[in-house]
């Protein structure tokens, strides 16, 4: 947005920044939380609305497209790169999270954001007591099961992303439905005055779910980890023919997943996308879900359902 400080210049001099990130890429980027929030103070005060997306970074057209929603939407567009220790399990990816922060931020300028905050993990954790976000029931099921305290780690972390930028909204992936559940429900329940905004899953032209994940895979675990989506669309297909039994629609899942032998399927339900609470007859719009293990990866995805009315 013009007329505000987009870090050049002498505004620079005062921040704990890397002036080589700033002319060689052309975006600003904050490593501390107290240069992150000069600089988006300076942009409202100019009367810049400010939004934000939180990622973890390698950037796919997933991550893309909720800058282009952001930069759309907001005068002011921050991207956050952060991979939060707090939502990996023991025995998860956390060493091994792909990362490439410089080609993150050649992405992030070329899609106009105007500040990429991207913290260590002793600038967002280190001197704390170990507070945390407990989110409700939306974090119980699904993948809550599987991975304990993955979103409370989640929860906490977009809090403190919340407090430190105040973000009028906020973007989030269709893709990840229950996070997206889990963040909608802590701004209502901890009254963030921050707009939750969910945009569609960005999918490979086989239908995949974009996902940094997706590079852990062989050619042909990624040839098979196209049946999630084709099975999400039969779904989607047979709820519109008339099926309105969530459990004859969770077999047929099982039964397409299961055809493809690198593909070990960990859940496949038919949820109330508000609650993510399982359904037993369809009603108006339910989410189908499903996550799976494929070689070393574990993919997640959905698609929403609706009934034939
Ligand atoms: P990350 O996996 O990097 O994803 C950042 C955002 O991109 C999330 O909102 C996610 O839902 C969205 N996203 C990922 N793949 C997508 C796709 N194929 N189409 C559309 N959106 C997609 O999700 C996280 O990081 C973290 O849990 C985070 C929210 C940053 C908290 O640490």
């Amino acid at each position: 947005m013009s007329g505000i400080p987009r870090g050049t210049g002498t505004e620079v001099e005062n921040l704990s920044v890397q002036a080589d990130d700033i002319r060689s890429q052309s975006v600003v980027v904050a490593r501390y939380i107290r240069d992150a929030r000069r600089l988006v103070e300076a942009a409202r005060a100019a009367g810049a609305t400010v939004g934000l997306v939180p990622t973890m970074g390698f950037f796919h057209e997933g991550h893309l497209s909720l800058m282009r929603a952001a930069r759309d939407e907001c005068g002011y567009s921050v991207v956050s790169i952060f991979v939060n220790p707090t939502q990996f399990g023991d025995g998860e990816d956390l060493g091994s999270y792909p990362r490439d922060m410089e080609h993150d931020l050649e992405l992030a300028a070329a899609e106009g954001m105007d500040l990429v905050f991207a913290p260590s993990a002793a600038e967002m954790y280190g001197g704390g007591q170990g507070t945390m976000v407990e989110p409700g029931r939306v974090a119980a099921g699904l993948c809550g099961r599987s991975r304990p305290g993955h979103f409370r780690g989640v929860a906490t972390v977009v809090a403190k992303l919340f407090n430190i930028i105040g973000p009028d909204a906020a973007y989030f992936g269709q893709k990840d439905a229950q996070q997206a559940a889990v963040v909608r429900a802590m701004a209502d329940d901890l009254d963030f005055h921050t707009r939750i905004r969910v945009m569609p899953t960005v999918r490979e032209p086989d239908g995949l779910a974009m996902s940094s994940r997706n590079s852990y895979l062989s050619t042909d675990e990624r040839r098979q980890a196209a049946v999630l989506y084709q099975a999400l669309t039969r779904v989607r297909q047979a709820a519109l023919a008339g099926e309105c039994s969530a459990s004859a629609l969770v077999q047929s899942l099982e039964r397409e997943i299961g055809e493809q032998p690198a593909v070990e399927l960990e859940y496949a339900q038919v949820v109330d996308p508000d609650t993510m609470q399982p359904v037993a007859q369809l009603g108006k719009r339910a989410l189908a879900v499903v996550a799976a293990r494929v070689g070393p990866a574990r993919l997640i995805d959905n698609i929403l359902i609706k009934r034939r009315d």
